[in-house]
């Protein structure tokens, strides 16, 4: 069996006569696709009555799709609740933080905390998993789609209020565990039982921290809770591999919970759509990049989900195109839909499916493209993705290999600082997001840990920014660890419960030293460090015995260690950003090479791919790069490691 990755497509054969399907599969083929994901929005027509099903069209579409020689991923329907659902329990209706239900006549209008809803969705499962379970041509299944998209995990309703109180008293079995736990005494906010508690919304100042954290976690539990019941519907009829596909820059829940019950995990692509729609950066660099994406942007959410799948991860859906979502919406340059498919297989992902074969003419996403135009014809991206396929086949055997730098990632931090940001700029995405990009512009390779990883393996520098909580498991691993290691800032500065630990932050092993004082700052006041660049956002003043080797300007320290266990106390600008994890890695023995602007390279197996995001030309002669030493704006080179020759 061949091992290099492969491509595949969304496909909606609902939404077309039957009389082309056969014509759209040989396409697909002829495409060089060989998977297609099917079903996920068609429940209305799989069950067009309650307890009647429909699944002569989906038997045939499913034949023809599997003899024309396409593996076939089937969806259950589960994030378009049907209407008559929703007539059935209008309190399945997710209701906002300010107490409003959502609508029907969109998608993902659920509360996960709904048991009948629940039960729909387990019905469901069971019954498409007893028909298509042991189907020859479905080689995979996808649940749900795209938990979190539009603001969908935490819901105000009666059945999260209820559920969310059963969560309560099993944690902390008494309620006065739960009073001292959150430090009711604070403003006379004590409890006499659960069910006095309510969710965090609509008080009349900020509500508790505690209250509001460990709302979040039983929101994130739910939805862990919602996937293992369709999971183990699933799993009573097939051993094929069950995927979620999750999307960009989405924090609302713990992804690698979700993921420890999939075989898979995959995600959503769309370069152009999340530089315009939900990147940090500035106008310039938007337009700079605005037909290209972030150089970093996809890689970053390649590693989490490599580590999110356990090592087994997809591209669930491709941006071909233009999409309908955006401020802007913008045609990538020609050759881009070509390099994020390398650069998704440089990642190591199995398969990457594009969205989607053919662009509707009707409904919500008429303007968004398709590798077909709505009347049949190819579009334009269509010659860059059968080059790629025929390209990939170049990656045979090929293994994404543990990276030297490794970057810790944790869900519950981003709902922590959320909650309790302290200063208008403080994000954690973007932190943890900085520090990457920090890394990948000096063309390191990077694995993403999740918070709660016990083990740093043989890496030789791993950095953890903005860690909420040092408990358990990362304290283990950092008491095992040999290599170069910075934390912060505003690592362990809580505990669990949501306080200030009681000997003050951070608590690391191995690191003399204490945080005394926190201060966030106005963008017009950052603070200059004394090597060059700034802190921003976020600074901390700390004492100890730790050495000093950097201040800032105004003579208090900015990077602290003991050994090779490193603290910064500050969010570094992107210049203090760049020296300092240069610094950092050289300590740490790692093949630093700064990368030019929109430059970027992986490693896979004895390959490394140079991506250009860039428009202006790249000299690869500065990598030692041998023949062919010149690559375009949107292009890639693929480099045998031995020769330092171009294969492609
Ligand atoms: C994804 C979603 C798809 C489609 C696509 C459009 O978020 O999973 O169903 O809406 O976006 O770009």
């Amino acid at each position: 069996m061949s091992t290099f990755p492969k491509l595949g497509v969304c496909y909606y054969p609902e939404h077309w006569p039957e009389a082309k399907w056969a014509d759209d599969a040989r396409d697909m083929r002829e495409m060089g696709l060989s998977w297609v994901r099917i079903g996920e929005f068609a429940w209305s027509r799989m069950e067009p009555e309650e307890g009647k099903f429909s699944w002569d069209w989906l038997d045939r579409a499913i034949d023809i799709l599997g003899q024309a020689g396409l593996d076939v991923i089937l969806c259950t329907p589960t994030a378009t609740p049907l209407r008559r659902l929703v007539d059935k329990y209008p309190d399945m209706i997710a209701v906002t933080k300010d107490g409003a239900p959502r609508g029907f006549g969109s998608r993902r209008h659920y509360c996960f905390s709904h048991q009948g809803y629940r039960d729909e969705c387990a019905r469901i499962a069971d019954i498409m998993g007893q028909r298509y379970g042991q189907n020859p041509y479905v080689k995979a299944w996808q649940i749900d789609n795209e938990y979190g998209c539009h603001e969908t995990i935490l819901s105000y309703g009666p059945s999260a209020l209820a559920g969310f109180r059963i969560w309560l008293s099993q944690k902390y079995e008494n309620i006065d565990g739960l009073n001292r736990a959150w430090g009711n005494v604070f403003w006379s906010m004590e409890y006499g039982s659960f069910d006095q508690i309510n969710l965090p919304n609509q008080t009349v100042t900020e509500p508790n921290p505690a209250h509001v954290m460990d709302f979040r976690r039983f929101a994130s539990d739910e939805v862990v809770a919602f996937n293992k019941i369709q999971v183990d519907a699933l799993r009573a009829h097939t051993d094929a591999p069950l995927i979620h596909n999750y999307m960009g820059r989405i924090t609302e829940f713990d992804h690698f919970a979700v993921g420890d019950d999939l075989e898979i995990a995959s995600w959503d692509s769309y370069p152009l759509g999340f530089l315009e729609d939900r990147s940090d950066q500035g106008e310039d660099f938007k337009h700079q990049f605005m037909r290209q994406g972030d150089p970093d942007f996809q890689a970053f959410h390649h590693d989490i989900y490599r580590s999110v799948g356990h090592g087994r991860w997809w591209v669930m859906e491709q941006q071909p195109g233009p999409v309908n979502w955006a401020p802007y919406n913008p045609k990538p340059l020609p050759g881009m839909v070509r390099l994020w498919t390398w650069e998704a297989a440089a990642h190591g992902a199995e398969v990457i499916s594009y969205f989607r074969w053919r662009q509707a003419p009707f409904g919500q996403e008429q303007m968004h493209s398709g590798l077909r135009l709505p009347n049949r014809d190819v579009s334009d991206c269509a010659a860059e993705i059968k080059t790629a396929g025929r390209e990939l086949a170049v990656l045979e055997g090929a293994q994404t290999n543990p990276a030297s730098a490794a970057l810790v990632f944790d869900y519950p931090s981003a709902w922590a600082w959320e909650t309790q940001p302290q200063g208008r700029e403080f994000d954690y995405f973007r932190l943890v997001y900085e520090f990457y990009v920090g890394l990948r512009r000096l063309g390191l390779s990077v694995d993403i840990l999740p918070g709660n990883c016990d083990n740093f393996g043989d890496r030789k520098l791993v950095i953890i920014p903005g860690l909420f909580s040092l408990s358990g498991n990362i304290q283990t691993a950092l008491k095992s660890y040999g290599g170069q290691v910075l934390i912060g800032p505003r690592s362990g500065s809580k505990t669990d419960d949501f306080q200030i630990p009681a000997d003050l932050p951070p608590g690391i092993p191995g690191l003399n030293a204490k945080v005394t004082s926190v201060e966030t700052l106005r963008p017009t006041a950052p603070i200059a460090l004394g090597r060059g660049g700034h802190f921003h956002i976020w600074r901390e003043h700390v004492t100890g015995s730790a050495d000093i080797i950097e201040r800032c300007d105004d003579g208090a320290p900015a990077l602290i260690a003991n050994g090779k266990v490193n603290y910064v106390t500050g969010w570094p600008d992107s210049e203090a950003m760049a020296r300092i994890l240069k610094d950092q890695s050289e300590k740490a023995g790692l093949d630093v090479a700064p990368m030019p602007d929109g430059h970027r390279r992986r490693l896979i197996g004895s390959y490394t791919l140079h991506m250009n995001y860039g428009t202006n030309p790249v000299d690869l002669a500065r990598f030692g790069i041998q023949g062919d030493q010149n690559l375009d704006g949107a292009d890639i080179a693929l480099i045998d490691n031995k020769t330092k020759k171009r294969v492609l």
